[in-house]
């Protein structure tokens, strides 16, 4: 099975990787430039901008391509408010371009999704409540998945919330900043009126290949099995880590001023993924808990390195 892993240098793309089944041959596909951690864990790496759709037929032809694992998007909520053609461009056109030739190859896509597709009045959601998306960002993921379903393409749509997880190189995430401000022992405060319930990535990499393996279709929400609010998420990550919880204060979202509205009481309810297909997401105790084993890792490892570097 042959599946094309778009925006592999990203963390849940990185995570589709370290997690790819035997029986998976992985082409991943980034704008960015691959690392050895990457370049270890993909089968081949291809530089590959979605949003040009030659380069995307050809990719899909050459190697009969059977799954297409959307990942690559523009992910940053609030630059999406004022960098609206890049997000379009990337979020919504590059989806549709993709879903129209993988009709014509019979390549089956994924496309990864997003509760901001919801305005957080009436959170957790499930598949089938009213979207209605609060700011520019979960219209451009809406739009995705209205493209790819009109297209006639088979697919399967992954929403998801809250991603958070560690891999080498990846970008920082809410968890990351969370340690860099504990670290650096001054007090912060976390926005205590944003609920969801975070997604291990790894947790979501797992589900997303059960998910290819099954031949699922339509529509599925994932996310991790506690629904709370950022600050407290914050509080777990300083319990987890072995830092001060004094440290984080609490500020509501009016005050915060983010450029762009955030669904207040959001959050996924993922019944659905786990009743038909045995799938299970990891609390953020537990989830957190295997995020510091795998820095410790890397720090570990990188320490070896530098002593053998050292030694000779
Ligand atoms: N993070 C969350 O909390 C969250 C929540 C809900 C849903 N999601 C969705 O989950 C998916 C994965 O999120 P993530 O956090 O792993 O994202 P990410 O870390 O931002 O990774 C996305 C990757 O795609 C690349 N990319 C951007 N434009 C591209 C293009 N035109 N062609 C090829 N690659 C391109 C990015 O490169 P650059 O860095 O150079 O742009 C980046 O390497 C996204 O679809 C996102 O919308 C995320």
């Amino acid at each position: 099975m042959i599946a094309m892993v778009t925006g592999c240098c990203g963390l849940l793309g990185r995570k589709l990787l370290q997690y790819r089944p035997s029986w998976v041959y992985a082409v991943g596909v980034d704008v960015q430039e691959p690392d050895a951690p990457l370049l270890a864990s993909a089968c081949e790496y291809q530089h590959l901008d979605v949003t040009h759709a030659d380069a995307i037929r050809e990719a899909l032809e050459k190697r009969s391509v059977d799954w297409v694992v959307n990942t690559a998007a523009f992910t940053n909520v609030d630059a999406c408010e004022t960098r609206r053609e890049d997000c379009w461009q990337i979020n919504v056109l590059a989806v549709k371009a993709l879903a129209e030739v993988a009709r014509t190859t019979g390549t089956r896509v994924l496309q990864v999704s997003s509760d901001y597709v919801f305005d957080g009045t009436a959170g957790p959601y499930a598949e089938d409540d009213e979207p209605a998306p609060l700011g520019f960002y979960g219209r451009s993921k809406l739009a995705s998945e209205v493209v790819l379903r009109e297209t006639g393409a088979e697919y399967v749509i992954v929403r998801t919330n809250v991603l958070y997880g560690h891999a080498p190189g990846v970008r920082p995430n809410f968890v990351h900043w969370v340690l860099q401000q504990l670290e650096r022992g001054v007090p912060f405060r976390v926005v205590s009126d944003q609920v969801g319930n975070p997604t291990l990535a790894d947790d979501l990499a797992q589900a997303i290949w059960t998910l290819v393996a099954s031949e699922a279709r339509g529509t599925y929400h994932l996310g991790g099995s506690d629904l709370l609010d950022r600050r407290t998420f914050a509080l777990a990550v300083a319990e987890v880590f072995g830092f001060p919880q004094d440290l984080i204060g609490e500020i509501s979202t009016a005050e915060l001023r983010q450029a762009a509205p955030r669904p207040l009481r959001s959050g996924l309810l993922w019944e659905k993924a786990r009743q038909r297909f045995g799938i299970r997401m990891r609390g953020v105790r537990e989830g957190l808990q295997l995020m510091r084993a795998q820095m410790l890792e890397e720090s570990m490892q990188s320490g070896r390195q530098e002593a053998r570097r050292e030694a000779k």
